[in-house]
């Protein structure tokens, strides 16, 4: 089967968050599936240009018109692949170029990822590779179905189309003037793009997409609910017929304590203690904490934004610091105010708390290593990959049950016993306390239990195999419709 992913990051190459990830794992699981070829497109930002480990070679260059707009488009390929998937840059040097820093956030956001779906499919024709099913992810590829439908593209005439929704947060608005500006898409296509007086693509993508997925069971469907889906519940409601989760996977093979690079000590499932000790050890020396061995180190690595429950790790953590001996670590960026809370909570207590406020992926690393208990009590998670990152190398969860925590983390009693972590159901402060009370009792009062429940996450298969294998199953669905 020919496949196209196409998305707006994918590491290793460009990454700033759980996408770039997915973006990275899932085309290659597709391409070791027999039978199966890859194509995956990626705009080619100034950072992945200015990167000497990422030589490309230059396949030709078009005009992609735009409205009014004609805009050159280079047609770059990966010249080293890693594997069997085919990478493309998108290289313009206005939309991608010769911004720096971040890979999002600027005023004409809309336009540069428009320009970056109608381009992919321009190149796709160029490059002779016509699909039998294009993958798109998230609003910045949301016009991608959308497109297709508009029958703009003759070229395609069998390729069906899936969206796959990330976070459903994240819809890409725009003002009712884009519609023409910038689309000049075909006049019957405005109400499916129009949402409350605006444009909304990530609602025209739900609508013209043959299937639409995300990224776990349980958020496909709280997607129905007003309280997870920012106002998208009726659209996704409507089209709950072509709504699946498949959850995703890790790369097992990055996230490996058995050969990772970025560790000072390996370790696998049937014998852990005395290397996850040494990552323990060198993880507290590194971020300045005393080398207690038997004193729970909890960490996170996160984005420091509101939906990742950081309110209730602030409301908590004075408290937890009287009540239990543990220290707290933290690695992320982002929210001002939780950067500061945090940033004054290790200078109040540099014996007990550090807070790295940076991105840095060899400490996270490092931390998924040399942590006892990760704590993700998200308010909403899409999927999550961290806590199945922190299993993998051993590190025992405490969630809040929701979206893909739910499906990746199973509840465990008291004793450790009968799930992967310990979670808490109703989104408040207390909750998260108890549960996280009740992993630091297990690990204090019954080191073999709290070690029978970390060889167990070790033992969990995070593979991308299976998740690949159903969504083969759903392309082939959408070819069959
Ligand atoms: C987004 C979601 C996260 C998910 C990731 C990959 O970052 O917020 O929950 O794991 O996408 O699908």
């Amino acid at each position: 089967m020919r496949i196209a992913i196409l998305a707006s990051e994918g590491a290793p190459y460009v990454k700033s968050g759980g996408l770039g990830d997915v973006m990275e794992a899932l085309p290659s699981a597709l391409s070791r599936i027999p039978g199966n070829e890859v194509v995956l497109m990626l705009p080619y930002y100034k950072k992945i240009r200015e990167d000497s480990r990422y030589a490309v070679e230059f396949v030709t260059n078009i005009t992609v018109k735009l409205g009014w707009r004609r805009q050159y488009c280079g047609i770059l390929r990966l010249k080293n692949p890693r594997d069997g998937v085919q990478v493309y840059f998108i290289d313009n040097l206005y939309y991608f170029g010769d911004r720096a820093g971040a890979i999002y956030g600027a005023l004409d956001d809309g336009e540069r990822f428009a320009f970056f779906s109608k381009a992919c499919l321009d190149s796709l024709i160029t490059i002779g590779f016509i699909p039998h099913v294009i993958q798109c992810n998230d609003w910045q590829t949301a016009l991608v179905p959308t497109y297709l439908a508009a029958e703009y593209y003759p070229n395609f005439p069998g390729t069906k189309c899936m969206f796959t929704i990330h976070n459903v947060e994240y819809q890409g608005w725009a003002d009712s003037y884009f519609f023409d500006d910038v689309l000049a898409l075909p006049w019957e296509y405005r109400p499916c793009l129009e949402k409350d007086g605006a444009v909304n693509v990530m609602k025209a993508a739900v609508e013209t997409a043959h299937l639409v997925t995300t990224v776990s069971e349980t958020y496909s469907r709280q997607l129905m609910y007003a309280y997870y889906a920012h106002g998208m519940e009726k659209v996704l409601a409507d089209a709950a017929w072509k709504l699946t989760g498949i959850t995703n996977g890790i790369d097992v093979n990055t996230f490996n304590p058995e050969t990772d690079a970025a560790i000072p000590a390996h370790y696998n499932a049937e014998s852990f203690r005395e290397g996850k000790a040494a990552c323990k050890a060198a993880l507290q020396q590194e971020v300045g904490l005393p080398q207690k061995a038997d004193t729970p180190l909890l960490v996170m690595v996160t984005r420091l934004a509101g939906h990742k429950g950081l309110d209730l790790l602030c409301y908590i953590a004075r408290r937890l610091l009287e009540q239990r001996d543990c220290q707290i670590l933290i690695l992320g960026t982002g929210e001002k105010q939780f950067e500061k809370f945090f940033a004054d909570l290790a200078a109040e207590f540099p014996q007990r708390v550090a807070a790295k406020i940076s991105f840095d992926l060899g400490l996270a690393a490092r931390i998924y290593a040399g942590g006892d208990i990760y704590m993700m009590p998200s308010k909403s998670e899409p999927c999550g990959l961290s806590q199945m990152n922190a299993m993998r190398y051993g590190t025992v969860p405490v969630v809040h049950a929701t979206g893909g925590l739910k499906d990746t983390v199973p509840g465990c009693d008291e004793k450790g016993e009968g799930g992967l972590g310990f979670t808490f159901e109703s989104y408040n402060a207390d909750d998260f306390y108890g549960a996280l009370c009740r992993c630091i009792d297990l690990y204090a009062g019954d080191r073999d239990g709290f070690c029978r429940l970390q060889k167990r996450c070790m033992e969990q298969d995070f593979s991308w195999d299976k998740p690949a294998q159903k969504y083969m199953q759903l392309f082939q669905k959408m070819l069959t419709q």
